[in-house]
Order: structure tokens, then C-alpha cells, then sequence
């Protein structure tokens, strides 16, 4: 289908001229709604209804003028055949533009719009989609959301100008596939999400000490040794060691690798290599002991979680490794700008006991093991700027001094990136607390095992990269932010798609969309709407949480009345009110109704959604006290005012 198409394209191109950008028509705007029947994740610019609809049917043609919009054109094909099974005919013929959907490719350089901004015009009669080649590809995104999930004959498309931009330049999400290896075709699935919310940046974390999992020729050991674990840690069990017997392996060869950098640029994402220096290298070392500072040491593929003193000597041996290392690696991912060293949570012990790291302490004049990863890191970065690329690290490679030219990832809190920004790095926000997206989503409970304290769809939604207190300028050294999903206890892609997903379309709203449209009772109805998409594409996403199900104390003589909407079309709410876990033979909750609660008695309602295909949700809790005070639970979110919803749970 590509291929005929591409031919296609050249024989329209040939002989004919490329024709003059359209007259804009000035649309007389009935009504400026951000919010409504226009239903985009994350929320554009601007977004001003028209009035009346286009109709998308399989006589509506796709006009483009130059090679960089058929390629545009080309993947809104591919998503009508996927979704579909029909594309549209592709010309450059403008002579009767009805029922078209134009494309107009902008220079860089020439667009007011930025590089990654689009426009999107949908009138009656045609769409017309202007903007950079990765602006229409962002175009497409916004447009293909208002499409129906079933095609009926033709696809309705209210009438809107939609102009749109990004807030920040790197919106990232990563992954680390060392602790759980992930299949390629897993990770192509993730990076299509990924761009499907407009992310432009894929952190691969391929490297730790549980697992290295990128083919490196000169050094085969590095997968033949460094890609296989014995086993690994039952939970949380590490004293005593309780091992699940399990080997786990899995590498990507570098043919797998360029396959999947090719695949994310064709949807404009930047894949990101992160090989963990100088710590979380056991797996390294397991395979290529002599660049560890031990000899006769228990290298090994670690089986457990956290840290390990084993950390890689400075020696030059060990600088010639890892710069070949580095430069295979940075010819897998030629078009990254980036190559991610680590640098985080290095134990220096072996450092401090080694005689050789003592000489150069002398000789190098290092006041401490702290200078030596500085230095360690330094030289890293001139190699890597030597192949004319860039480092980024994460926050700890900032302790005793780097260059100006290294991006710092602050992880340890929103501190070490505004120390960062102040010292002009250019930073990317991946708070911890915040946006690592290995917590879990609710009461850890009642979650699947997993690391540190809570983080709800909400706590996402409302964090903003950009700390108050930094100067405007500071701040404009923040670039953006990212997701970071660590796999410890995250063993299968569908664990991942449960844990990144939908926090990962809250910060996808918090990366592109301007702070002034952000609105996170609006965007869990237009989520209500996409989530059917992502069940199209078999993603295991987290199910949301009821809105109105929330903890309430409640004032003498106030009355609870529990009215919760269904976070997902066609799921059902079951509950309970003594304080078992609800399932599928527990109350389905259908009206709104008023719950007995006694002073001094506390009531516990628990409640799970379960889907049409019989998904369920974890199980949410709500606490309902009695006690003369009346505040709103922390989590307040309003009812919202849904009546297909209402309807569909028997109202
Ligand atoms: C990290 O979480 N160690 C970057």
C-alpha cells in the first residue's frame, strides 16, 4: 500500500508545478470553545468552533504539494486503514478542492507557527492542515481523535480553526528494559503511543545491573554474559534472598535497533540511548571484568534490586571500552542529538579502595571520589562531543562541577534541577515524586507491587516542570520533562501499559499544552473519550478512578448523597459498604443515592469499574466521616456533567 502510494505520488509530481499556499478564509467564529465536542489530547492552543461539519468518506481526496506533506499524508492514511481498512486517493490536484483534505508543508524557518506547531482548518467543504513536516504529523494526531471508532460511511468532523504549539521542546518518556527485557515489537507499540500524544523523545534505558541489552560487536560478552540473569528477587524478599528460580534474557541486535530508531522517526520521535556509567555496571563488569576495580571479584548479573559497589575503574582500558562502546552506539541512533551516560547512584568503595584510583587522585589532583565521577563524567562528554553529540546525565553528575554543555535529568526532587538551571544546564524535569511513573497510582495496597509513594492521574496532571522559583530567564532553561517508567517490578509490556497508561496522556498535557487551556475535570471527559481508542490498541491501561468517589467528612445533619459517573464508556461500578473487596456479584451502583452515615461511625465504600470486555480496575476506596466539620476529600473532582453516562448507568 505505501509503496503504490509513494509511486503514486512521484508520477503526480512529475510535470506539475507546486502550487501557491491557499487563501485563508476568514471564518466567522460562532462560538470559542477550548472545550466540548472537540475532544484532543493534550489540549491545543487554541481551538475556535466554526459551525457545521465535514464529512469523511472514501471519495475524499488527500491534495499535497510537496514530498514532506505526502509523507504527512501518508500516515493519516495508514490510520485510516488501520482503524478503517480504507485510505484516500493522494494528488496534488487542487482543481476542485471539495471534500479534500489539503496539506501545506511551511518551512522551519518561515513558519511563525514554530517548528512543531500546526494549523488545522475544518470547514464544511475542507480540511486544510498546514505546518512543518512534524507539525502536520502533530496535525493528524489532533484530527484523527475527533474521528468515530467505527466508520459508518462517512466520518463526521465538527467545523473548528485549530491552531496549536508545544509549551516545552522535549517531551520525553522512557523506559528501562534492563531490569525486564521488552520485545522490539513492544517497544515500537510504546513509541507509537508516544507520538500518538505528541511525546518527542524516547529514553531507553538499555543498560544496568541486571541486564545489558544492546549488541555491541567489539565486546560480544557485553549480551553473550551481560544479557542474561539467573533469576529474580521474589518482591520484596532481598534478606533473605528468595530467588523465582526464572532466568531472564533478552537483548536487541543492532539490526532490531535501527529498525526501531527508523520506525520512532517516522513519527517523529528522537530515541534516546542511556548506557549507565560509572555505576550500575555489574552486568558490564559480569561480562568484562577487567575494567571493574577488583580483581578475583563476585562480578555478576545482579538478581536483586538497588545499589551495588560494583562501578567501573577509571583506567584508560576501561575509557577505550567504553568509548567504543559509545561510538557503536551512537551510529545505531544517528539522529539523536543525545546520548545518555547515567551517572546516577555511583557507591565509590571500590574506588576508595583501589590503589591505581589513589595514584590518580595525585596525579589528577581529585579531592575526593565525588571529583573523580566529576572527572570521569568530563571525560565521557569530551568524547562524546568529539562525535558531536551531546551528554545528558542524571542529577548527581552535577555534584562536583560538569560542563555547561551536559543536560542534567533532575530525578532526586525539583531541587537539583533548579540548582541545574541556575548554573545555565539546560534541564528535564523527572522528579521522582512526580513523574516516576514505577509508583503507584493509588493506595499502594490495593496497586500491583511497586516502588515508592503514590502518584494519582491528578498529582500528574497538575505538575508543572517549571519551579516557582526560578527567574524567567532560569526557567527558560528547563526544556521539559519526562515519564520514567522503571521495570523492577514491572515484568510484562502489559505491566507497562498499566503503569504508564493514562498517567502518561496527563503528561502529555503538561508538556504540550499551554497552562491557560489545562483544566483536569475537562480532561478526564475528553480521556472518557479517548481511553475506547486505547482499548482499540489492546492497551492495558490502568482504569480510572469514579469521579465523585472521594473522602468526605461530612457536618451534622449533612446529607451524603454518592453520585459517581463511570470513568469508561460501557464499564459498570460495583461496590461495597463492608468494607470486603467488591467483584462482579457485589451492588452495581446505578443512581445516585444518599448513604447513611452515623455520627462517630465511619462508612467505607469500595468500588471497582469493570469494562464491556470484563477489565477491572483496582479497587478504589472512599471514607465517609461523621464528626461536625465538612471539608472536600484532597482529591476532590467534581461530578461532571455527562449525560450519555448518566444514561448508560441506568439514569
Ligand atoms: C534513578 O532513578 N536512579 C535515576
Amino acid at each position: 500500500m505505501k509503496r503504490f502510494l509513494i509511486i503514486g505520488f512521484l508520477l503526480v509530481l512529475s510535470g506539475c508545478s507546486l502550487w501557491e499556499k491557499p487563501k485563508q478564509k476568514t471564518a466567522k467564529p460562532q462560538t470559542d470553545v477550548i472545550f466540548g465536542e472537540i475532544s484532543i489530547i493534550p489540549q491545543p492552543a487554541s481551538i475556535i468552533r466554526t459551525g457545521g461539519l465535514f464529512e469523511l468518506n472514501r471519495e475524499t481526496k488527500i491534495v499535497v504539494a510537496a514530498e514532506s506533506s505526502f509523507r504527512a499524508a501518508n500516515s493519516l492514511n495508514e490510520i485510516l486503514f488501520e482503524n478503517y481498512g480504507f485510505t484516500l486517493s493522494v494528488s496534488d490536484d487542487r482543481a476542485n478542492a471539495e471534500n479534500s483534505i489539503v496539506f501545506s508543508n511551511i518551512a522551519a524557518n518561515e513558519t511563525t507557527m514554530g517548528e512543531e506547531g500546526y494549523s488545522l482548518k475544518i470547514a464544511p467543504e475542507l480540511i486544510e492542515i498546514s505546518g512543518t513536516e512534524r507539525g502536520m504529523f502533530y496535525a493528524i494526531q489532533s484530527l484523527v481523535q475527533l474521528f468515530p471508532l467505527d466508520f459508518t460511511g462517512a466520518i463526521q468532523i465538527p467545523a473548528a480553526e485549530i491552531t496549536d504549539a508545544p509549551r516545552f521542546a522535549y517531551r520525553g518518556m522512557h523506559l528501562d528494559v534492563a531490569r525486564h527485557f521488552m520485545p522490539p515489537e513492544f517497544i515500537k507499540k510504546y513509541i507509537e503511543l508516544l507520538a500518538q500524544y505528541k511525546y518527542n523523545y524516547f529514553h531507553w534505558h538499555l543498560t544496568d545491573d541486571q541486564g545489558w541489552r544492546i549488541e555491541i560487536k567489539k565486546y560480544p560478552r557485553l549480551t553473550e554474559i551481560g544479557s542474561n540473569r539467573r533469576e529474580t528477587v521474589v518482591g520484596k524478599s532481598y534478606k533473605p534472598f528468595v530467588g523465582d528460580g526464572i532466568p531472564v534474557k533478552g537483548f536487541y541486535t543492532q539490526e532490531q535497533i535501527r529498525d526501531i530508531v527508523a520506525f520512532a522517526k517516522s513519527k517523529h520521535i528522537t530515541v534516546i540511548p542511556e548506557i549507565d556509567m560509572p555505576g550500575h555496571s555489574s552486568a558490564a563488569l559480569a561480562a568484562y571484568p577487567a575494567y571493574g576495580c577488583k580483581t578475583n571479584y563476585p562480578y555478576r548479573v545482579q538478581t536483586t534490586w538497588g545499589g551495588f559497589p560494583d562501578v567501573f575503574c577509571p583506567t584508560e582500558e576501561t575509557f577505550r571500552f567504553l568509548e567504543d562502546v559509545l561510538g557503536e552506539v551512537m551510529e545505531l541512533f544517528p539522529d539523536s542529538p543525545y546520548v545518555h551516560i547515567g551517572g546516577d547512584e555511583v557507591m565509590m568503595d571500590h574506588w576508595r579502595d583501589s590503589a591505581f584510583v589513589r595514584e590518580l587522585k595525585r596525579r589528577e589532583n581529585l579531592k575526593s571520589e565525588q571529583a573523580i565521577q566529576s572527572w570521569f563524567i568530563r571525560r565521557i562528554e569530551d568524547f562524546v562531543s568529539s562525535r558531536g553529540k551531546k551528554i545528558i546525565g542524571w542529577d548527581e553528575i552535577l555534584e562536583e562541577g560538569v560542563r555547561p554543555s551536559a543536560t542534567v535529568m533532575a530525578w532526586r526532587g525539583f531541587e537539583p534541577g533548579i540548582k541545574a538551571a541556575r548554573a545555565g544546564h539546560n534541564v528535564i524535569m523527572t522528579p521522582a515524586d512526580a513523574v516516576y511513573f514505577d509508583h503507584p497510582q493509588g493506595n499502594a495496597a490495593l496497586e500491583p507491587l511497586s516502588l515508592g509513594g503514590q502518584i494519582t492521574l491528578e498529582d500528574v496532571y497538575k505538575f508543572d516542570p517549571i519551579p516557582k522559583e526560578l527567574s524567567p530567564e532560569d526557567a527558560n532553561n528547563i526544556i521539559g520533562a519526562q515519564g520514567c517508567v522503571w521495570t523492577e517490578f514491572i515484568k510484562r509490556p502489559k505491566d507497562v501499559e498499566y503503569m504508564a497508561f493514562p498517567r502518561a496522556l496527563a503528561l502529555a498535557e503538561v508538556l504540550w499544552s499551554k497552562q491557560r487551556v489545562k483544566n483536569f475535570p475537562e480532561f478526564l471527559e475528553k480521556l472518557y473519550r479517548e481511553l475506547p481508542r486505547l482499548d482499540r490498541k489492546n492497551v492495558h491501561y490502568r482504569i480510572p478512578k469514579p469521579n465523585g468517589l472521594f473522602d468526605r467528612n461530612l457536618l451534622a445533619g449533612e446529607k451524603m448523597v454518592l453520585d459517581l459517573t463511570v470513568p469508561i464508556a460501557d464499564g459498570k461500578i460495583y461496590y461495597t459498604l463492608d468494607g470486603t473487596n467488591p467483584n462482579l456479584k457485589s451492588a452495581l451502583y446505578q443512581v445516585p443515592f444518599i448513604l447513611d452515615v452515623e455520627s462517630n461511625k465511619p462508612v467505607e465504600l469500595r468500588a471497582k469499574v469493570v469494562s464491556s470486555n470484563g477489565r477491572e480496575s483496582p479497587v478504589f476506596i472512599a471514607k465517609y466521616v461523621r464528626r461536625g466539620n465538612s471539608t472536600v476529600g484532597k482529591n476532590y473532582v467534581p461530578p461532571l456533567n455527562r449525560p450519555e453516562v448518566k444514561k448508560k448507568n441506568g439514569r
